[in-house]
């Protein structure tokens, strides 16, 4: 198998099974046997012991080429006792004591199996307000998102990982300035990403520049003003400050909401890429672009054929994960069995592009997402469409707006796009749909060692036009750019682009093309240089609103020293 050192040792830290003394008893290897077999297994009443195997093969294939690998959960626990496999949770908290700790309760037991929660604290009773039961007064969402964050960070050591979480407060929410600004001490709230909940009467309000009303959850009153683009302001402030909050656009969220009859989204998982209903669970997985790629004459082209080929079978595969899936509570299970949501994406999209000669910042690059996404889109509401067929219809399927439609599909959605945070690592390629974050760079390991990384495909071909040298790459590690070094082809330099040397609006610009064709959500950092202005920061987050992206998240150089879930990291 063709896993690199980095994907080893990532493997060997966290997923292989290990004896009672921490020593790993699993090969790479089994370890896509194991999952391939246990996720097959939902195939059983459907299909002949023979075809049974050779699903299990498929599927095996398919993880062991890293051509497709489902969310971390699925190949920590399938076929291993704990059977947790989604990577995504929403959770709702009820403005009472009960409901709060048994949300905190309930998120406790999630991280304990790998996967993140998302809750929105907006149905909480603001800073000040009365306690009837006590005469006391309430202590609003801020104080209680560091109780849960408190949780977290206790349960996190007994965990198969960190547990993350994401916090989302409306933008008419009366503690609102308080949540904003809730993470300006780094130190606090460390467990949590949040993110604004941002309306559309908001931005109409910004626009215009004039006042929205802040409301009561518990009635849907007006208790108070605020200036929204005062609010606006300091959600750029702090966004400019230490990269938080991010945004939400909740609306739009809800307008592509299948199932509006079971309830509101309200909330998404940790990275923001997928919203959900409360108590609904999702299972993503990746598809590694970089792989898709066919030669044509001396010509590198998408290789189509092999890319629908791959997404039949991921879709397979993780409508096969809902059904095998233990879910940590009822509540789960019935939601996530109702709706069927799946999550597709792709990983290597940058690799890609650096195969195919096309710079991540160009609009080459932007049509072929299009074509790309669309595709997979496409093709992935096909093979949903066959399953249908073949085992029925998502139970909740004449509550959701495909029964009007007649669109008879077997998963309420079949698209998102992850981080793709440790998957990547395990396939050796960029992560989700983000440029290349660095060409070389040097990795501190024990004893103070250096050791020098190369992005491989530079590597090839600075070794095949024989400008590599491990000086120059050393050069280039530390000015974290290969742009103006004489050696290297002006062509070479602008197809390795790299994240800094992108502007801001190429990353919204690629969020938003990938947008176009998912069901769900893209996670992407906007990343901006530490001499980014704060109207940069505004601007990023005005074109994310106009060109119809679902959030935004972005990230100044060296505003920050820890993030919950760092790109490239083990957490
Ligand atoms: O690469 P991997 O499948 O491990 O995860 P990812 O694509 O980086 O993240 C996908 C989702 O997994 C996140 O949005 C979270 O919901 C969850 N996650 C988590 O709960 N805890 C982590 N330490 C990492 C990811």
């Amino acid at each position: 198998m063709n896993l690199t050192d980095n994907a080893i040792k990532v493997l060997e830290k966290r997923y292989l099974v290990k004896d009672e003394n921490g020593s790993v008893m699993e090969k790479p290897d089994a370890m896509f046997r194991r999952v391939a077999k246990a996720v097959a297994q939902a195939d059983v009443q459907y299909t002949s012991p023979d075809e049974l195997q050779n699903i299990e093969q498929e599927f095996y294939e398919l993880m062991a080429n890293l051509e497709f690998l489902p969310n971390s959960p699925t190949l920590m626990n399938a076929g291993r006792p704990l059977g947790q496999l989604s990577a995504c949770f929403v959770l709702p908290i009820e403005d009472t004591m009960e409901g709060i700790f048994e949300s905190i309760k309930n998120a406790a037991l999630i991280h304990k199996s790998g996967g993140g929660t998302g809750f929105s604290f907006s149905r909480l009773r603001p800073k000040g307000a009365s306690v009837n039961t006590t005469g006391g007064v309430a202590s609003g969402p801020v104080s209680f998102m560091k109780v849960f964050n408190a949780a977290t960070e206790a349960v996190k050591q007994g965990g198969t990982r960190r547990g993350a979480n994401m916090g989302i407060l409306r933008v008419d929410h009366p503690d609102i300035v308080d949540f904003i600004t809730s993470k300006r001490d780094n130190a606090d709230i460390t467990n949590f990403n949040i993110s604004v909940a941002v309306t559309e009467e908001f931005m109409k309000a910004v626009d215009e520049g004039r006042d929205y009303d802040l409301i009561d959850p518990h009635n849907g009153l007006p208790v108070g003003k605020q200036n929204a683009r005062a609010v606006f302001d300091l959600m750029v402030d702090m966004s400019w400050t230490n990269g938080e909050p991010g945004i939400v656009f909740i609306d739009r969220l809800n307008k592509d909401n299948v199932t509006p009859e079971i309830g509101q989204i309200e909330s998404t998982n940790p990275c923001g890429e997928q919203p959900l209903l409360p108590y609904e669970a999702c299972n993503l997985g990746s598809i590694n672009l970089s792989l898709m790629v066919k030669k044509a004459g001396n010509k590198a082209d998408v290789d189509f054929e092999k890319l629908g080929r791959t997404v039949r079978k991921a879709v397979h595969f993780l409508d096969n994960v809902i059904d095998v899936n233990k879910y940590p509570l009822p509540e789960i299970d019935e939601m996530t069995r109702g709706t069927r949501k799946i999550g597709l994406g792709v990983m290597g999209w940058a690799d890609l592009l650096c195969k195919l000669n096309i710079p991540y910042n160009s609009q080459k690059a932007c049509t072929l997402a299009e074509r790309v996404m669309g595709f997979i889109q496409e093709e992935s509401k096909k093979a949903s469409m066959e399953l249908a067929e073949k085992k029925g219809v998502f139970p909740l399927f004449d509550k959701s707006i495909y029964r009007e439609k007649g669109i008879r599909l077997r998963n309420a959605t079949t698209t998102t796009i992850a981080p793709t945070g440790t998957l990547s690592i395990i396939a050796g390629v960029s992560s989700g749909i983000e440029p290349l974050f660095a060409i070389s760079y040097i990795r501190n390991v024990m004893d103070n060692d250096e050791l020098l990384e190369v992005n491989p495909l530079f590597k090839q071909i600075a070794t095949i036009d024989g400008f590599y040298s491990e000086d120059l790459m050393r050069r280039i590690a530390r000015k974290g750019s290969i742009k103006d070094f004489p050696e290297i082809p002006k062509s070479i330099q602008s197809v390795f682009v790299t994240s800094h040397d992108i502007s801001p609006e190429w990353h919204v610009k690629m969020q938003a093309v990938f947008q176009k064709y998912t069901d769900n959500a893209v996670s992407k950092t906007v990343n901006l240089r530490h001499e980014a202005t704060k109207d940069d920061v505004k601007e990023v987050f005005e074109m994310a609103y106009r060109t119809g992206c679902k959030g935004v998240t972005l990230y100044r150089d060296g505003s920050r020293d820890a993030q919950v879930l760092n790109i490239g990291g083990v957490n």
